[in-house]
Protein backbone atom coordinates (compact mmCIF):
# COMPACT_ATOMS: atom_id res chain seq x y z
CA UNK A 1 0.00 0.00 0.00
CA UNK A 2 1.47 3.49 -0.81
CA UNK A 3 0.73 5.78 2.21
CA UNK A 4 2.72 9.13 0.04
CA UNK A 5 0.41 9.47 -2.87
CA UNK A 6 0.73 13.52 -3.55
CA UNK A 7 3.62 15.43 -3.67
CA UNK A 8 3.93 19.11 -3.59
CA UNK A 9 6.53 20.81 -5.53
CA UNK A 10 6.71 24.94 -5.17
CA UNK A 11 8.01 26.08 -7.86
CA UNK A 12 6.82 30.24 -8.07
CA UNK A 13 10.06 31.50 -6.92
CA UNK A 14 11.96 34.23 -9.31
CA UNK A 15 15.50 32.99 -9.13
CA UNK A 16 16.89 36.22 -8.85
CA UNK A 17 20.54 34.48 -7.87
CA UNK A 18 20.48 33.37 -11.55
CA UNK A 19 20.09 36.02 -13.15
CA UNK A 20 20.11 36.57 -16.44
CA UNK A 21 19.95 32.78 -16.72
CA UNK A 22 16.12 32.77 -14.89
CA UNK A 23 14.96 35.56 -16.95
CA UNK A 24 12.69 34.00 -19.54
CA UNK A 25 13.09 30.46 -17.57
CA UNK A 26 11.93 29.32 -14.49
CA UNK A 27 15.37 28.29 -12.32
CA UNK A 28 13.25 24.59 -11.82
CA UNK A 29 14.40 24.59 -15.41
CA UNK A 30 17.96 25.01 -15.09
CA UNK A 31 19.70 21.48 -16.27
CA UNK A 32 22.38 19.44 -14.16
CA UNK A 33 23.68 17.72 -17.09
CA UNK A 34 20.78 17.25 -19.37
CA UNK A 35 17.89 17.26 -16.90
CA UNK A 36 16.23 20.03 -15.36
CA UNK A 37 16.26 20.50 -11.87
CA UNK A 38 12.69 19.75 -11.26
CA UNK A 39 12.91 16.56 -13.04
CA UNK A 40 15.01 15.28 -10.66
CA UNK A 41 12.70 16.14 -7.60
CA UNK A 42 10.06 14.94 -9.95
CA UNK A 43 11.95 11.42 -10.56
CA UNK A 44 12.44 11.03 -6.50
CA UNK A 45 9.01 11.53 -5.76
CA UNK A 46 7.70 8.53 -8.17
CA UNK A 47 10.42 6.70 -7.08
CA UNK A 48 8.88 7.16 -3.28
CA UNK A 49 5.23 5.70 -4.72
CA UNK A 50 3.78 9.13 -5.33
CA UNK A 51 1.72 9.39 -8.80
CA UNK A 52 0.25 12.90 -8.12
CA UNK A 53 2.25 15.66 -8.37
CA UNK A 54 0.88 19.18 -7.41
CA UNK A 55 3.29 22.09 -8.80
CA UNK A 56 2.49 25.52 -7.20
CA UNK A 57 3.64 27.79 -9.98
CA UNK A 58 3.62 31.36 -10.69
CA UNK A 59 3.82 33.92 -13.68
CA UNK A 60 6.51 33.03 -16.18
CA UNK A 61 7.03 29.06 -15.18
CA UNK A 62 4.89 27.82 -18.62
CA UNK A 63 8.05 25.86 -19.30
CA UNK A 64 7.48 23.64 -16.41
CA UNK A 65 4.15 22.54 -17.73
CA UNK A 66 5.11 21.98 -21.26
CA UNK A 67 8.32 19.84 -20.13
CA UNK A 68 5.75 17.40 -18.22
CA UNK A 69 3.58 17.56 -21.20
CA UNK A 70 3.14 15.27 -24.62
CA UNK A 71 5.20 17.46 -27.36
CA UNK A 72 3.95 15.63 -30.23
CA UNK A 73 5.82 17.36 -33.05
CA UNK A 74 9.05 16.00 -31.10
CA UNK A 75 7.58 12.70 -30.66
CA UNK A 76 7.09 12.63 -34.10
CA UNK A 77 10.21 13.36 -35.35
CA UNK A 78 12.22 11.14 -33.08
CA UNK A 79 10.17 7.99 -34.05
CA UNK A 80 10.18 9.03 -38.15
CA UNK A 81 14.14 9.64 -37.51
CA UNK A 82 14.66 6.28 -35.54
CA UNK A 83 15.73 8.06 -32.49
CA UNK A 84 13.91 5.40 -30.40
CA UNK A 85 16.18 6.02 -27.17
CA UNK A 86 15.39 9.40 -27.26
CA UNK A 87 12.08 8.91 -27.41
CA UNK A 88 12.05 6.54 -24.68
CA UNK A 89 13.57 9.62 -22.79
CA UNK A 90 11.04 11.95 -23.72
CA UNK A 91 8.26 9.45 -23.14
CA UNK A 92 10.26 8.63 -19.48
CA UNK A 93 9.48 12.29 -18.32
CA UNK A 94 6.12 11.84 -17.21
CA UNK A 95 5.09 8.05 -17.20
CA UNK A 96 1.47 7.02 -18.30
CA UNK A 97 0.46 6.82 -14.34
CA UNK A 98 1.83 9.99 -13.30
CA UNK A 99 -0.46 12.89 -13.00
CA UNK A 100 0.39 16.67 -12.61
CA UNK A 101 -2.00 19.44 -11.72
CA UNK A 102 -0.81 23.20 -11.90
CA UNK A 103 -2.08 25.80 -9.30
CA UNK A 104 -1.17 29.03 -9.57
CA UNK A 105 0.32 31.19 -6.50
CA UNK A 106 -1.13 34.59 -7.45
CA UNK A 107 1.23 36.34 -4.93
CA UNK A 108 4.83 35.09 -4.06
CA UNK A 109 3.64 35.55 0.06
CA UNK A 110 5.80 32.47 1.03
CA UNK A 111 6.88 28.75 1.55
CA UNK A 112 4.04 28.41 3.66
CA UNK A 113 1.54 30.22 1.44
CA UNK A 114 2.62 28.07 -1.49
CA UNK A 115 1.85 24.81 0.46
CA UNK A 116 -1.68 25.95 1.30
CA UNK A 117 -2.21 26.81 -2.05
CA UNK A 118 -2.21 23.12 -2.66
CA UNK A 119 -4.90 22.21 0.25
CA UNK A 120 -8.08 21.86 -1.82
CA UNK A 121 -5.83 18.80 -4.36
CA UNK A 122 -4.10 17.10 -0.96
CA UNK A 123 -7.49 16.97 0.78
CA UNK A 124 -7.01 15.06 4.55
CA UNK A 125 -4.25 12.76 3.43
CA UNK A 126 0.10 12.76 4.44
CA UNK A 127 1.57 14.51 1.50
CA UNK A 128 5.05 15.38 0.87
CA UNK A 129 6.73 18.51 -0.28
CA UNK A 130 9.76 18.57 -2.53
CA UNK A 131 11.83 21.82 -3.29
CA UNK A 132 13.34 20.97 -6.63
CA UNK A 133 16.46 23.78 -5.50
CA UNK A 134 17.38 21.09 -3.34
CA UNK A 135 19.08 18.50 -5.52
CA UNK A 136 18.95 15.45 -3.11
CA UNK A 137 21.16 11.92 -3.99
CA UNK A 138 20.62 9.03 -1.89
CA UNK A 139 23.50 7.29 -0.78
CA UNK A 140 23.05 4.71 -2.83
CA UNK A 141 20.62 5.69 -5.02
CA UNK A 142 22.66 5.19 -8.11
CA UNK A 143 23.37 1.71 -7.45
CA UNK A 144 19.57 1.33 -7.06
CA UNK A 145 18.97 2.37 -3.35
CA UNK A 146 16.81 4.28 -1.89
CA UNK A 147 16.20 7.74 -2.79
CA UNK A 148 15.57 10.10 0.37
CA UNK A 149 12.28 10.80 -0.15
CA UNK A 150 11.95 6.74 0.15
CA UNK A 151 13.89 6.75 3.02
CA UNK A 152 11.61 9.23 4.59
CA UNK A 153 8.57 7.54 3.57
CA UNK A 154 9.68 4.43 5.34
CA UNK A 155 10.38 6.43 8.35
CA UNK A 156 6.99 7.26 8.29
CA UNK A 157 5.72 4.21 7.96
CA UNK A 158 7.76 3.14 11.17
CA UNK A 159 6.37 6.23 13.11
CA UNK A 160 3.20 8.36 11.28
CA UNK A 161 3.50 12.02 11.51
CA UNK A 162 5.36 14.31 10.54
CA UNK A 163 9.24 13.60 9.04
CA UNK A 164 11.65 16.60 8.08
CA UNK A 165 14.81 15.44 6.33
CA UNK A 166 17.63 17.44 7.96
CA UNK A 167 21.37 17.62 8.33
CA UNK A 168 24.12 18.87 10.47
CA UNK A 169 25.32 22.46 8.98
CA UNK A 170 27.74 25.16 9.83
CA UNK A 171 26.17 27.36 12.87
CA UNK A 172 27.39 30.10 10.61
CA UNK A 173 24.82 29.32 8.43
CA UNK A 174 21.88 28.87 10.04
CA UNK A 175 20.31 31.69 8.87
CA UNK A 176 19.60 30.15 5.86
CA UNK A 177 17.95 27.40 7.20
CA UNK A 178 14.64 26.38 8.62
CA UNK A 179 16.82 24.65 12.12
CA UNK A 180 14.93 22.25 14.93
CA UNK A 181 16.04 21.69 18.25
CA UNK A 182 15.77 18.01 19.13
CA UNK A 183 17.18 16.08 22.55
CA UNK A 184 19.60 13.63 21.78
CA UNK A 185 20.90 12.21 18.60
CA UNK A 186 18.34 10.96 15.28
CA UNK A 187 18.81 7.56 14.80
CA UNK A 188 18.19 8.23 12.31
CA UNK A 189 14.34 10.03 13.73
CA UNK A 190 14.45 12.41 16.74
CA UNK A 191 11.46 13.76 18.20
CA UNK A 192 11.51 17.73 17.56
CA UNK A 193 10.56 20.35 20.41
CA UNK A 194 11.31 23.11 18.24
CA UNK A 195 11.84 24.58 15.24
CA UNK A 196 12.85 28.18 14.11
CA UNK A 197 13.15 29.95 10.37
CA UNK A 198 16.53 31.38 9.46
CA UNK A 199 17.96 32.14 12.91
CA UNK A 200 20.87 33.88 13.55
CA UNK A 201 23.73 31.43 14.49
CA UNK A 202 23.26 32.78 18.45
CA UNK A 203 20.19 31.84 18.60
CA UNK A 204 19.85 28.61 16.59
CA UNK A 205 18.69 26.33 19.04
CA UNK A 206 20.99 23.28 17.27
CA UNK A 207 22.92 23.20 13.81
CA UNK A 208 20.49 20.62 12.65
CA UNK A 209 18.84 22.18 9.28
CA UNK A 210 15.99 21.58 7.68
CA UNK A 211 16.67 20.09 3.89
CA UNK A 212 14.21 20.77 1.11
CA UNK A 213 11.82 17.81 1.48
CA UNK A 214 9.30 17.09 4.14
CA UNK A 215 6.81 14.64 4.54
CA UNK A 216 3.29 16.72 6.39
CA UNK A 217 0.43 15.91 7.69
CA UNK A 218 -3.05 17.92 6.10
CA UNK A 219 -3.48 19.51 9.78
CA UNK A 220 -0.31 21.34 8.65
CA UNK A 221 -3.06 23.79 6.38
CA UNK A 222 -5.03 24.74 9.57
CA UNK A 223 -1.76 25.43 11.48
CA UNK A 224 -0.34 28.08 8.15
CA UNK A 225 -3.17 29.50 8.12
CA UNK A 226 -2.92 30.39 11.82
CA UNK A 227 0.58 31.82 11.15
CA UNK A 228 1.36 35.64 11.27
CA UNK A 229 3.86 36.80 8.67
CA UNK A 230 6.94 35.59 9.72
CA UNK A 231 11.01 35.52 8.96
CA UNK A 232 11.38 37.89 5.73
CA UNK A 233 7.63 39.03 5.90
CA UNK A 234 6.70 35.85 4.33
CA UNK A 235 4.22 33.06 5.39
CA UNK A 236 6.40 30.44 6.62
CA UNK A 237 6.27 27.00 6.06
CA UNK A 238 8.08 26.08 9.25
CA UNK A 239 5.81 28.03 11.46
CA UNK A 240 3.12 25.91 10.43
CA UNK A 241 4.84 22.90 11.29
CA UNK A 242 6.39 24.53 14.28
CA UNK A 243 2.74 24.99 15.55
CA UNK A 244 1.89 21.73 15.03
CA UNK A 245 4.48 20.44 18.04
CA UNK A 246 3.13 19.60 21.02
CA UNK A 247 -0.46 18.26 18.91
CA UNK A 248 1.05 16.27 16.73
CA UNK A 249 4.24 13.79 16.19
CA UNK A 250 6.72 16.13 14.60
CA UNK A 251 9.91 14.10 13.48
CA UNK A 252 13.71 15.25 12.21
CA UNK A 253 15.40 12.19 9.68
CA UNK A 254 18.93 11.91 9.15
CA UNK A 255 19.27 11.12 5.87
CA UNK A 256 21.39 9.01 4.04
CA UNK A 257 23.02 11.09 1.46
CA UNK A 258 23.45 13.89 -0.37
CA UNK A 259 21.85 17.57 -0.78
CA UNK A 260 23.16 20.20 -3.32
CA UNK A 261 21.94 23.17 -2.99
CA UNK A 262 20.91 24.43 -6.43
CA UNK A 263 19.90 27.53 -5.45
CA UNK A 264 23.20 28.36 -5.59
CA UNK A 265 26.05 29.13 -7.83
CA UNK A 266 28.09 27.28 -5.90
CA UNK A 267 25.82 24.12 -5.32
CA UNK A 268 24.68 24.54 -8.56
CA UNK A 269 28.38 23.86 -9.80
CA UNK A 270 28.96 21.35 -7.68
CA UNK A 271 25.99 19.07 -8.45
CA UNK A 272 27.11 19.59 -12.28
CA UNK A 273 30.46 18.13 -11.69
CA UNK A 274 29.44 15.25 -9.84
CA UNK A 275 26.89 14.25 -11.30
CA UNK A 276 28.55 14.61 -14.82
CA UNK A 277 31.77 12.24 -13.28
CA UNK A 278 28.87 9.98 -12.22
CA UNK A 279 27.43 9.87 -16.07
CA UNK A 280 30.10 7.11 -17.63
CA UNK A 281 29.72 9.03 -20.79
CA UNK A 282 31.44 11.97 -20.04
CA UNK A 283 33.75 11.03 -16.95
CA UNK A 284 36.62 10.33 -18.67
CA UNK A 285 36.60 13.50 -20.51
CA UNK A 286 35.23 15.72 -17.35
CA UNK A 287 37.80 13.85 -15.04
CA UNK A 288 40.78 15.01 -17.67
CA UNK A 289 39.46 17.97 -17.99
CA UNK A 290 39.68 18.82 -13.97
CA UNK A 291 42.77 17.73 -13.67
CA UNK A 292 44.50 19.46 -16.65
CA UNK A 293 42.98 22.38 -14.27
CA UNK A 294 46.00 24.80 -12.96
CA UNK A 295 44.40 26.76 -9.85
C1 LIG B 1 13.37 26.93 2.61
C2 LIG B 1 12.74 26.74 4.00
C3 LIG B 1 13.82 26.43 5.02
C4 LIG B 1 14.62 25.21 4.58
C5 LIG B 1 15.19 25.44 3.17
C6 LIG B 1 15.86 24.18 2.64
O1 LIG B 1 14.14 28.10 2.61
O2 LIG B 1 12.03 27.92 4.33
O3 LIG B 1 13.25 26.19 6.28
O4 LIG B 1 15.65 24.94 5.50
O5 LIG B 1 14.15 25.79 2.24
O6 LIG B 1 16.46 24.43 1.40
P1 LIG B 1 14.61 28.82 1.24
O7 LIG B 1 15.81 28.04 0.76
O8 LIG B 1 13.46 28.73 0.30
O9 LIG B 1 14.98 30.21 1.64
Amino acid sequence: MVVIKKAVLPVGGLGTRFLPATKAIPKEMLPVVDKPLIQYAVEEAYAAGVRQMIFITGRHKRAIGDHFDAAFELEYELEKSGKMDMLAVVHGIKPDDMDCVFIRQPRPLGLGHAVLCAESVVGHEPFAVLLADDLMLGREQAQGGATVLQQMVQAYESSPGTVLAVQDVPRAETRRYGVVDVHGETQPLAEVFGMVEKPAPEAAPSTLAVAGRYILTPAVFDSIRRQPRGAGGEIQLTDGIAALIGQEKVQAFRYDGVRYDCGSKEGFLQATIDLALANPELRTSVLAHLQGLKG
